[in-house]
């Protein structure tokens, strides 16, 4: 019985030594030490012997049994401690590795000088409204003194949707004067950004949709003097101090009277050039005093208030802004021209 059990030591410390995973050690374990082990059918053998016998023997196969057991508890703890190992090296990071560049994208130009634009209306006490795109012929002509007939409600000029010309896209923003002096008492000082379609073929300086930004104000005692200031002031803000602008006299129907404002050319400071056609000017807005029948016709008495109105191009403002010299730029998503703002 001595042999045996020495027999089974050996045996077991051996296997023990080639054990892989912990799989292994359990199997192993069941082996010898189980229910069934082979150390366990050996003890039960035990009866047979005579009684001096039996205690050496059961001191034997404990000591065997105690040996084994820590055997199998180290070979394990050093299993566990080589698969933790293995698995810290597999999902080891190596921050020394160059990262995926995160592309970061920027503000469209026209975004940003519109967030200026808004910055230095908001400044002078102004609030910001928004409007239709798809608007009534009444509010983009009628209500504005542009009756039926006017060169401007032509099919060649103006994106009409239904048959009777009756609804269409904006050709301006000014339908939004209307749209506030209709719901709102004055004192009114609003400006409405926002899309605007017109019939025109795509060069340098048009494109058949665009931004204008509108601009009114009605009040009691409003003059010229106060378009004039406001208008400089925001051209100062907008292009800096030493911006050149000056004011031209124009006709609009809803105004009256209406001039336009030109901001000196930036490329060539006014000597004339290609960007501003020769000018040495770029037309950035027109302007003028809201005509009395605009302000009757919404309700607001021309004998108690006045105001002013402008409508400011928005790709021009951006255009002299940024000195891009080509408004086809602005809408052809090159990125090379993008990134740059
Ligand atoms: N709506 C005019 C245009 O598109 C500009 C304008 C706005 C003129 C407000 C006078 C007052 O040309």
């Amino acid at each position: 019985m001595k042999e045996q059990l020495e027999q089974i030591r050996q045996k077991t410390l051996a296997a023990l030594n080639e054990a892989a995973n912990s799989a292994d050690l359990d199997a192993l374990r069941v082996k010898v030490l189980g229910k069934k082990g082979e150390l366990t059918a050996l003890l039960k053998q035990m009866g047979g012997l005579s009684p001096e016998e039996r205690p050496v023997m059961g001191q034997l196969a404990n000591s065997v049994r105690a040996a084994l057991e820590a055997k199998l508890e180290e070979k394990n703890a050093e299993l566990q401690a080589a698969a933790m190992d293995l698995r810290l090296k597999a999902e080891a990071i190596d921050v020394t590795i160059p990262g995926t560049p995160v592309r970061t994208g920027s503000k469209h130009p026209m975004n940003k000088a519109l967030d200026e634009v808004k910055d230095i209306f908001v400044g002078m006490g102004f609030s910001i409204v928004d409007g239709p795109e798809v608007e009534l012929s009444d509010y983009n002509f009628t209500k504005l003194n542009t009756e039926e007939g006017h060169p401007a409600r032509d099919r060649s000029d103006t994106f009409y949707l239904t048959d009777d010309d009756s609804v269409l896209l904006r050709t301006q923003t000014s339908p939004m004067q209307i749209r506030v002096m209709e719901k709102t008492k004055p004192p009114i000082r609003i400006i409405a950004p926002g899309r605007v379609y017109r019939k025109d073929e795509v060069d340098a300086t048009h494109s058949p949709m665009f931004h204008q930004i509108e601009g009114l104000v009605v009040d009691k005692g409003v003059t010229m003097t106060d378009l004039k200031g406001t208008l400089e002031n925001f051209a100062k803000q907008l292009y800096g101090e030493d911006a050149v602008i000056r004011f031209r006299p124009h006709h609009f129907p809803f105004t009256e009277p209406s001039c336009e404002v030109d901001v000196q050319c930036f490329e060539c400071h006014g000597a004339g050039c290609r960007t501003c056609k020769g000018e040495g000017w770029i037309e950035l807005l027109g302007a003028g005093m809201v005509h009395p029948k605009v302000l009757r016709g919404c309700g607001i008495d021309p004998e108690e208030y006045s105001g002013f109105a402008f409508g400011i191009g928005l790709e021009r403002a951006a255009m002299r802004r940024f000195c891009i010299p080509d408004m086809r730029l602005v809408y052809e998503n090159d990125m090379r021209f993008l990134s740059q703002f």
